[in-house]
């Protein structure tokens, strides 16, 4: 795998972007972008050396942080290489999306946190559904039997994290914390059961699916982050947050998660319930008063110190990506709106508010995103998965434009 294939490869995106001028449509400028600068960090980390190092935020010196295997996040580069691939057609990155996804293969075995369906899903999901290898199948399969250790029966639900003795985590008096977060690994378990015929994958992301419908959300459609169980009766003990501004308040990814997860999870069952908490989740966010004309949501509805406080991009890119498939649930009038809605955020991300130059920005395409305000912990800063999500929306509307039959046009 040489350097110069994608010198080349940035060369002709550079060169579509010149020649085309202000003719480009904007997706087609985003894509452009996007093919510069994750090639230029496929170049930085294979100047880096045969080991993985799997780009993931920058520090606060400016150097990018790479992640190990055990984070949350460990899937998302290897899944933005693929998505790269999908959108571009390029097969010269196909070598390298094989290696960063067999490189966090032992994500699969992991049991002690709940992410194995983020991590497993965006790295080997994309790589089965682009290549058929039945090994990175094998491997959806795997982790979805290590997700299924972490089911607690009598709360029917999925545990999220440990609580260990002595922890942040025991300090607050949690017990079994569920977060809502936790909704976006079931789509790996709906995949686990298409793939070996074992339903006991789908039973339990069903189960989970339900409690926490019931549980984590509030009259007005907004969630609560983190829902707190006990084991033995199945009762719930606190809810709480862990990355909000207070536990009443609306943290945006966490809104973008509910959205997204409760979309996936009509696709694999069919429930209208399901469809109607996304429907209602993304209802609460585009209404709320603290939702900016750039549809870029800050990092919590409530942050206190709004309009001085940081966005996150992240949770724009989740919410569209979600959105392009909402729009296809919803009746007629409203597909079109939701469409037009993932559309204005996309083009805000777009723009040289949210993308970085070229170069900057660790290499990573948006700019403006925020892990955790509470904990002091990455904020107003690239993360992978804002890159990854955004790319995978980016995907959805252009086959949403195919299937619509209207690709080619260009939309200003
Ligand atoms: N799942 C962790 C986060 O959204 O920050």
């Amino acid at each position: 795998m040489k350097r110069i294939l994608f010198i080349a490869g940035m060369m002709a995106a550079i060169m579509a972007a010149c020649n085309g001028g202000s003719s480009r449509s904007w997706d087609e400028t985003a894509l452009d972008n996007a093919r510069i600068q994750i090639g230029l960090q496929i170049d930085s980390v294979e100047g880096l050396g045969e080991q993985f190092n799997n780009p993931t935020s920058i520090q606060e010196d400016g150097s990018v942080l790479y992640c190990d295997v055990t984070d949350w996040r460990s899937g998302f580069f290897p899944g933005t290489v693929w998505y790269l691939y999908e959108l571009t057609g390029d097969s010269m990155l196909v070598p390298y999306a094989r290696k960063y996804t067999e490189a966090v293969a032992d994500a699969q075995y992991l049991k002690w946190h709940h992410d194995v369906g983020f991590m497993v899903g965006s790295s080997f999901g994309n790589g089965y559904r682009l290549t058929g290898d039945s090994a990175y199948a094998l491997a959806v399969v795997e982790a979805a039997r290590s997700l299924s250790t972490r089911f607690r029966p009598n709360a029917g639900i999925i545990q999220s994290w440990d609580v260990t003795p002595g922890s942040e985590r025991e300090a607050k008096g949690w017990a079994c914390p569920v977060i809502i977060d936790n909704m976006m690994n079931l789509e790996l378990m709906f995949e686990a059961t298409k793939l070996s015929g074992d339903s006991s994958f789908y039973d339990i992301a069903v189960s989970h699916a339900d409690r926490t419908l019931k549980e984590h959300f509030r009259p007005d459609g907004s969630c609560f982050h983190v829902i707190d169980y006990d084991t033995i009766t199945g009762d719930v003990r606190h809810r709480h947050t862990a990355q909000g501004c207070a536990h009443s308040s609306a943290w945006a990814r966490g809104q973008a998660w509910a959205i997204y997860g409760y979309t996936v999870a009509y696709r694999n069952t069919g429930n209208k319930a399901y469809l109607e908490q996304a429907v209602k989740t993304f209802e609460f966010v585009r209404n709320h008063p603290n939702m900016p004309e750039d549809k870029i949501p800050y990092w919590d509805f409530d942050a206190p110190g709004i309009p001085d406080e940081p966005r996150d991009a992240s949770a724009a890119t989740v919410i569209a990506s979600a959105l392009y498939e909402l729009s296809t649930y919803v009746a007629d009038g409203r597909s079109v709106d939701y469409v037009e809605y993932a559309d204005e955020i996309m083009k805000s991300l777009s723009s040289d508010n949210y993308t970085a130059r070229p170069g900057e920005n660790g290499r990573f395409i948006l700019m403006h995103s925020v892990t955790s305000k509470p904990a002091g912990v990455e904020i107003d800063v690239p993360l992978n998965y804002a890159d990854y999500y955004y790319l995978e929306a980016l995907k959805r509307r252009r086959d949403l434009m195919k299937s619509a039959g209207s690709v080619g046009e260009a939309d200003h």
